[in-house]
């Protein structure tokens, strides 16, 4: 949720710990900070607010040093303010945290009655004092470091480094991920190799309970039973550029413009380069042998569950049992037997989904993960795996990863379908070519982005937005209302379109647009009925269909959007450029921070 960042080398660390940072932003944005050793002690600079406000201050008052760390901070125990911000610090130890510590308030009485007294309201500052404790009590740095760690409860990861000490870094993870960058005359540590990209590309990843001492030359690992141990260190794919916006105002952007070609990479890897067939070598699961599944996931990967939902049952015919992953792992649901379990998450890592992950394995079923992010804690402990080829999303609101989890359902669906007998030849046949037609009908697609630029200059001034939709495009309007909320702060709900008449039709009127997603589906003639009813009590109505539907639906509606006409199987993913796109626009219009919206975090490993 915060991001971590560390390096001990022979360089001057403070640029290096910026660079880090900046690619870390994703992770929260309320305060950022970094501190370092010298012989004089522990110096720090922190500033409320986003990475900019510290680079500024920085640029004015330096900070020397050869080893560091650094924070970008997603507020949970504490407001957004620099006393809350990390790096927190005693006069012998700094620390930067990401995670929570459960039984904090627990430690924090226990060492207010030492006569500790706290200089935040943060659940990190137990660490640095409980530490710095051990250390007057006679502990060596480590030795006090082990002893705190032994104490707390929770899911977290740290970066520790000690006055006194300019060649050591103490790291711990426990829940949240952290990974060791292997560089020449220099050790790193990050929340995401990514935040490492420029400086290394040999990367390890602690398992979970490790515990770490990196000096610039050397790494020692110990487990959870205090084991040393060796991870293995790999050549990451991440390039430095990846990072880049290119041509592009902001990554969300550049990232709606991706999609034609992370489409194309994800759907390839699903196909067999010959047969051209559904492909899926490493899936373990045997879906001619289960009588459910049950999909977990959190936000915009929810709303993906949500679309597979309808896929799986109708092509398939598997029932899908379908939650928010905090939901069902609190529903204290039966445990089916012939039940399996998918999650599915761009970073891998969000918590909820991760613990929804482990109940399930702990209850038995099978299960696997749609994940984006190879490193990732779910990839490495879901029975089976399969990888979207998204690349790094930076953008906080999920966009090409969206739509690569929807490939990637549909070609699950299909390989369902297949081994459960579901589906003639002729139809697999015809999905599977619609599904590699996903690239080029995006491409297309994109090419509508003036008009919707255009609609989104009488939209933005609105307070709320309708989205409807039946069918699979109930959830793209889910998903369509998610995206207008997260980075527009515009209030908007999707609703499935005959659903209307139960509620939100009390709301229509010519201040709330409506956006009708309606591809011409067998569901069409319903839906534009739908439209008709908000039309008829003045609502104005944004069509997005193709010719088809916008011959018949058009004298109804106050705009439309003309796609490329498509299956409706491969509709949903059609469908989420111009929502997406219409979201972005609106939010430019409204000059908000697009690719960090206030509040908001892309990786949630918090519960
Ligand atoms: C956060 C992000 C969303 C994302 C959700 C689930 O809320 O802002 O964009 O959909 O987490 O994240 P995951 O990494 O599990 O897909």
């Amino acid at each position: 949720m915060c991001g971590i960042v560390g390096a001990v080398g022979k360089a001057e660390v403070s640029p290096l710990l910026l660079e880090g940072l900046n690619r870390l932003a994703y992770r929260g944005y309320d305060s950022a900070g970094i501190a370092t050793i010298t012989q004089n002690g522990i110096d720090r600079r922190r500033a409320e607010g986003k990475l900019q406000n510290l680079v500024a201050k920085m640029a004015n008052d330096p900070l020397p040093g050869t080893i560091g760390i650094g924070h970008t901070r997603w507020a949970t125990h504490g407001g957004p303010t620099e006393n809350n911000a990390h790096p927190h610090a005693s006069d012998k130890v700094a620390v930067v945290h990401n995670g929570i510590i459960e039984n904090y308030q627990e430690l924090r009485d226990e060492l207010s009655k030492h006569q500790v007294r706290f200089e935040s309201e943060t659940d990190t500052e137990v660490i640095v004092q409980l530490i710095t404790h051990y250390i007057n009590h006679g502990m060596t740095p480590i030795e006090a470091s082990r002893k705190t760690l032994a104490r707390l409860h929770g899911a977290f990861s740290l970066g520790i480094i000690f006055a006194g000490d300019e060649n050591l870094i103490c790291a711990a993870r426990r829940g949240t991920p952290l990974a060791i960058g292997h560089g020449k005359d220099a050790m790193y540590i990050a929340s995401d190799a990514l935040a490492l990209a420029p400086l290394t590309n040999q990367i390890c990843y602690l398992s979970d309970g490790d515990f770490a001492l990196l000096t610039a030359h050397k790494i020692e690992i110990y487990d959870d039973s205090g084991a040393r141990v060796e991870r293995p260190v790999r050549t990451s794919s991440l390039s430095a550029d990846m990072i880049g916006k290119g041509e592009y105002r902001h990554f969300m952007l550049k990232e709606i413009h991706e999609q034609p070609e992370v489409l194309g990479d994800t759907i390839n890897a699903l196909m067999h380069p010959a047969s051209g067939e559904v492909y899926l070598p490493e899936m373990t699961i045997d879906f001619a042998k289960i009588n459910r599944l049950t999909i977990t996931a959190c936000g915009t990967a929810y709303y993906a569950g949500m679309v597979a939902k309808y896929w799986f049952e109708q092509i398939a015919k598997l029932p899908v049992e379908l939650d928010i992953a905090s939901e069902w792992r609190y529903r204290d649901v039966p445990v089916e037997t012939s039940n399996a379990m998918l999650v599915i998450s761009q970073s891998g890592e969000t918590l909820d989904t991760l613990e929804a992950l482990r109940l399930a394995k702990k209850n038995g079923y099978p299960s696997f993960a749609i994940i984006n992010v190879p490193e990732s804690t779910m990839a490495r402990e879901a029975d089976a795996t399969v990888f979207t080829k998204a690349g790094p999303e930076i953008g906080v609101a999920s966009t090409k990863a969206f739509t690569t989890q929807l490939a990637t359902l549909a070609a699950l669906t299909l390989h369902a379908a297949k081994l459960r007998g579901t589906i003639t030849a002729d139809n697999l046949r015809a999905l599977t070519a619609h599904l590699r037609e996903i690239p080029a009908l995006m491409a297309e697609a994109l090419r509508l982005e003036k008009e919707i630029k255009l609609i989104a200059t009488d939209i933005h001034t609105a307070r709320d937005v309708l989205y409807l939709g039946r069918g699979t495009m109930f959830p793209m309007a889910m998903e369509g209302a998610l995206k207008l909320k997260e980075i527009s702060y515009i209030h908007a709900e999707g609703y499935a379109a005959g659903e209307m008449k139960h509620g939100p039709i009390a709301l229509i009127d010519e201040d709330v647009p409506v956006i009708l997603l309606a591809p011409p589906d067998a569901l069409l003639d319903k839906t534009l009925a739908n439209m008709q009813e908000v039309a008829a009590r003045g609502g104005k109505v944004l069509l997005i269909s193709d010719s088809k539907g916008c011959t018949r639906g058009k004298r109804n509606a106050a705009w439309a959007i003309e796609m490329p006409a498509c299956d409706p199987f491969i509709a949903p993913l059609l469908y989420a450029l111009p929502i997406q796109l219409l979201a972005y626009h609106i939010a430019v219009l409204k000059g908000t921070d697009v690719d960090q919206p206030r509040n908001l975090a892309k990786a949630v490993t918090v519960e």
